[in-house]
């Protein structure tokens, strides 16, 4: 039962600093999502909240007492890893008793809470198996389940599932989703790649790049309301399609040119400072559609049409000089190679950043 501040929170190895200053509250019982590409410093983050790396330079808060300087063992925090290092002799049961043991608990204490952490992970039938009889997604719960039994106020996950095959990473997505509605008391801090894991699992995303923060936001506020072009093309998936623009007239709407040289006006205010300056125009892939209309978005020839089932992405050229814009229309569309399409996108579902790829406030 923690909450956690993070204070201007630095890390350097030698000459280089990879935290750049981190500033973010957790309330109690909230489940805060890292996300970043891959060295951007999640692993880092968290890694310096459970005490397994020294912080540089700021403050670590945790229930109102300055961290920086006490173990890892008397912070109250467990953490989950990718590689679940589980003991190979030992059974479920041994494996989720033996920090227990260690810290000299009561039999009938590790008792109580092997068998109630078992409970809530279904591990139950597993207890006097060896982690070798197991499937991957059966050892990272009795990872999991140690940790539980730790009775942490915090709990810490380096990308617990990346390890599992598709099928067995949405049945444990399932369980830690559960086990937080059960442990709702608990803060929950997880790093992951997968955006589904970070859109559905937490009440908040952190957006990590570099070393500092972009965001920070409930999932559908970063994904309709993105901060900037990083985090309006990282959230989503495909990525949102991004092209330069310049504003041609400013005011509670903003009309811009698009490389194709039709105009499109954005709900967005701008001030009459704007006008002629460059900007970037975003539109995700799932907002456009095909239109035989005159007041098109862009027009462009069909390169590749995948059909995934559920949806079809159309890969787009004319469009970018560099890449193609991506569509994503659903279901079944059947379109031939080559086809001279047009795109149109309702207006709430535009998106304008200026030069320096800073969103315009709506
Ligand atoms: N012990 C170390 N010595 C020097 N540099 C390090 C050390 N550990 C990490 N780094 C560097 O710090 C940066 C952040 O690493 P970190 O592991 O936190 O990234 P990450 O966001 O977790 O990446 P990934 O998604 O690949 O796991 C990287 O540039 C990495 O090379
Ligand atoms: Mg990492």
């Amino acid at each position: 039962m923690a909450s956690l501040s993070l204070k201007g929170i630095r890390k350097s190895y030698g000459a280089v600093e990879v935290i750049k200053g981190v500033d973010l509250e957790i309330e109690q019982g909230e489940f805060i999502v890292f996300v970043g590409p891959s060295g951007c410093g999640k692993s880092t983050l968290l890694r310096m909240i459970a005490g397994l790396e020294r912080i540089t330079g700021g403050e670590l808060v945790i229930d109102g007492q300055v961290v920086n300087d006490v173990p890892p063992s008397k912070r109250g925090i467990a953490m989950v890893f990718q590689s679940y290092a589980l003991y190979p002799h030992m059974t479920v049961y041994d494996n989720m008793a033996f920090g227990m043991r260690i810290a000299k608990e009561s039999k009938e204490e590790i008792d109580r809470r092997v068998r109630s952490a078992a409970e809530i992970l279904q591990l139950t039938p597993y207890l006097d198996r060896l982690p070798k009889a197991l499937s991957g997604g059966q050892r990272q719960r009795v990872a999991i389940g140690r940790a539980i039994c730790r009775d942490p106020k915090v709990f810490l996950f380096d990308e617990p599932l990346s390890n599992l095959d598709a099928a067995l990473r949405v049945a444990t997505r399932i369980e830690i989703a559960k086990l937080n509605e059960q442990m709702a008391d608990t803060t929950m801090i997880y790093v992951t790649h997968d955006q589904v894991e970070a859109m559905t699992l937490a009440d908040r995303i952190v957006v990590l790049s570099a070393g500092r923060i972009e965001q920070v936001g409930p999932p559908l506020e970063l994904y309709e309301h993105p901060a900037n072009l990083f985090v309006a093309q990282f959230i989503g998936s495909p990525a949102m399609n991004i092209v330069k623009g310049k504003i041609e007239e400013t005011g509670a709407q903003t009309s811009v040119r698009l490389p194709g040289g039709n105009s499109v006006t954005v709900d967005v205010a701008t001030d009459a400072s704007e006008k002629g300056k460059d900007c970037h125009f975003g539109v995700r892939p799932e907002d456009l559609t095909v239109t035989t209309a005159d007041d098109f978005l862009f027009e462009g020839t069909v390169d590749i049409a995948e059909g995934l089932g559920e949806v079809t992405l159309l890969y787009v050229s004319d469009i970018r000089e560099d890449e193609p814009l991506v569509v994503k229309l659903p279901g079944i569309v059947k379109v031939d190679k080559g086809q001279k399409l047009r795109f149109a996108a309702e207006k709430a579902k535009l998106h304008l950043f200026d030069a320096d790829g800073k969103t315009y406030r709506r």
